[in-house]
């Protein structure tokens, strides 16, 4: 019988479940995907329903598996990657969950974390997880979820009910409810993980009314966590990668030396550097995560986390219906040489990095009887390359040191005028790949270094290729007056529900 020709990767996104096929060369052979609903059930709550996720999931696994023309059989490994910090909680029995997936973008609970602002925690919440207390992040979500479900803490106390982030349910679900476990990556985004010990923390834990019994076994983000069970797509196969798919687009970009960073460009823009064994603290409002876990050895990395970049693509073309799709967006946008004064601030989620402000609101300012459809394209490109700039600023100013360049990635990244903008506004040159979809591509890498299907991370830096190079080309000028006009817009925007 001959060996195994692919790794398979999951990719479970924030609106959409994808599942790609890879050969020994990283390319991709197959792939298949599905979107899948989100609720809005309140101002400012956003739920995803757990089952809908694995259906999803699972049929883009057959799918994708089906188009590559193999089987369970040619396939290596499995590797998952996720949209980190939602919570899923469900019994263990049944496997059925016992509430709505709460995501990421929702901010139920602002004014808990506020409240925990408030009697002066944050530091210490810092300290030891390398986050802020912010709805973001998966521990005051579950710990709204402990006190607002009837008897769910005597149940979670007894271990009667599992708590994870995706790829923790995920896992659970592949192999039949046999493995509850996370990588070190996703459990740095949860509020209760331990960025020195590599483990949960009981002071966080106390801090959140966190039962230990229902959390999940923390584990290296390459290595075997178990294999799909019967009766499944890809039976039998290992999974042998996990990470959290900021951290997965990290190291399939093969950003392995400190200083090196990525900018991926999904729902939200995700810009983290890598820095190493050294747990960098930002002294400018970055967070401190990890980067992967790889033989007991944690790396680290600083992160700026903007919520809405893509979304407001799709805000554009679902809501506003001022576009029929992306492209054509990317193409107005283009053709105009600014956005004619108009700035957006897509603060529909609140603000992220370096702002951190839980109750600011989408602003459109500086419209004119001049502003047309192409000026508004614009904008919404503009605040995409303007948010992350902000993160870079940040970043660079914890670094010390200029970025050499920027390694860009994720569906937006495809669009030239948006890259463009973004390499006028840093200064840096902005590089895309190849391969766009990294995120994929790292989980899979991670899986095959399970395998032993690359050696090590030499191999896959050298894998990596470069497709474009984009450099700055508007005057400095034009550029300043830009960045003063964000910065009004920007503070417009902020404590607009408090
Ligand atoms: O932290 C949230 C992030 O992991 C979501 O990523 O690609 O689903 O927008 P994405």
């Amino acid at each position: 019988m001959s060996d195994p020709r692919f790794i398979l990767a999951l990719d479970q996104g924030t609106t959409s479940s994808r599942s790609i096929v890879f050969d020994r060369a990283g390319q991709q052979v197959s792939a298949a995907q599905q979107e899948f609903t989100q609720h809005y059930p309140r101002p400012g709550w956003v739920e995803h329903d757990a089952n809908e996720i694995w259906t999803t999931q699972r049929q883009t696994m057959e799918d994708a598996l089906a188009r590559s023309g193999g089987t369970a059989k040619d396939v290596a490994a499995i590797g998952i990657t996720n949209q980190r910090e939602t919570l899923v909680v469900w019994d263990r029995g049944s496997g059925e969950p016992v509430a709505p997936a709460i995501v990421w973008q929702d901010r139920r609970t602002s004014d808990d974390c506020a409240r925990w602002v408030e009697q002066g925690l944050e530091s210490r919440v810092t300290e030891i997880t390398g986050l802020r207390l912010d709805p973001y992040f998966t521990g005051s979500k579950l710990a709204w979820l402990l006190r607002h479900v009837n008897g769910l803490k005597t149940k979670a106390e007894s271990g009667q009910v599992l708590a994870g982030t995706i790829d923790t349910w995920l896992i659970w679900k592949l192999t039949d409810g046999a493995v509850h476990a996370t990588d070190a990556s996703n459990a740095s985004r949860t509020l209760l993980f331990n960025l020195s010990t590599g483990d949960w923390d009981q002071e966080m834990l106390e801090l959140f009314g966190v039962p230990h019994a229902m959390l999940p076994e923390v584990r290296d983000s390459s290595g075997e966590f178990g294999r799909v069970a019967d009766g499944l797509p890809a039976a039998g196969v290992p999974i042998t990668g996990v990470a959290g798919d900021q951290h997965a687009a990290l190291f399939g970009q093969a950003c392995f030396e400190p200083g090196m960073a990525k900018n991926t460009y999904g729902t939200g823009c995700f810009l983290l550097m890598q820095t190493g064994t050294e747990m960098v603290r930002s002294q400018n409002n970055l967070l401190t995560t990890v980067a992967w876990r790889l033989n007991g050895r944690m790396e680290y990395a600083l992160e700026g986390s903007v919520f809405v970049a893509g979304a407001a693509v799709q805000w554009m073309r679902d809501e506003l219906k001022l576009v029929e799709s992306a492209e054509q967006l990317s193409e107005l946008a283009g053709s105009v040489p600014d956005a004619n004064g108009a700035i957006l601030v897509p603060a529909f989620a609140g603000l992220g990095a370096p702002h951190w402000d839980p109750y600011a609101r989408g602003t459109l300012v500086g419209l004119t009887r001049g502003t047309n459809r192409a000026h508004l394209c614009r904008a919404v490109l503009d605040s995409i390359a303007l948010q992350s700039a902000d993160l870079i600023a940040a970043m660079e100013k914890d670094a010390g040191v200029p970025l050499q360049e920027l390694r860009v990635d994720g569906g937006a990244s495809r669009s030239a005028a948006l890259m463009q903008i973004q390499a006028d506004l840093l200064g840096s040159p902005v590089v895309r790949p190849v391969e766009v979809e990294t995120t994929a591509l790292g989980a899979a890498y991670l899986a095959g270094l399970g395998v032993g299907w690359w050696s090590d991370r030499g191999e896959i830096a050298r894998a990596w290729k470069a497709d474009t190079k984009f450099t700055r080309q508007r005057p400095i000028d034009e550029l300043d007056r830009l960045r003063r006009d964000w910065a009004k817009a920007v503070e417009r925007a902020k404590h607009w529900e408090e």
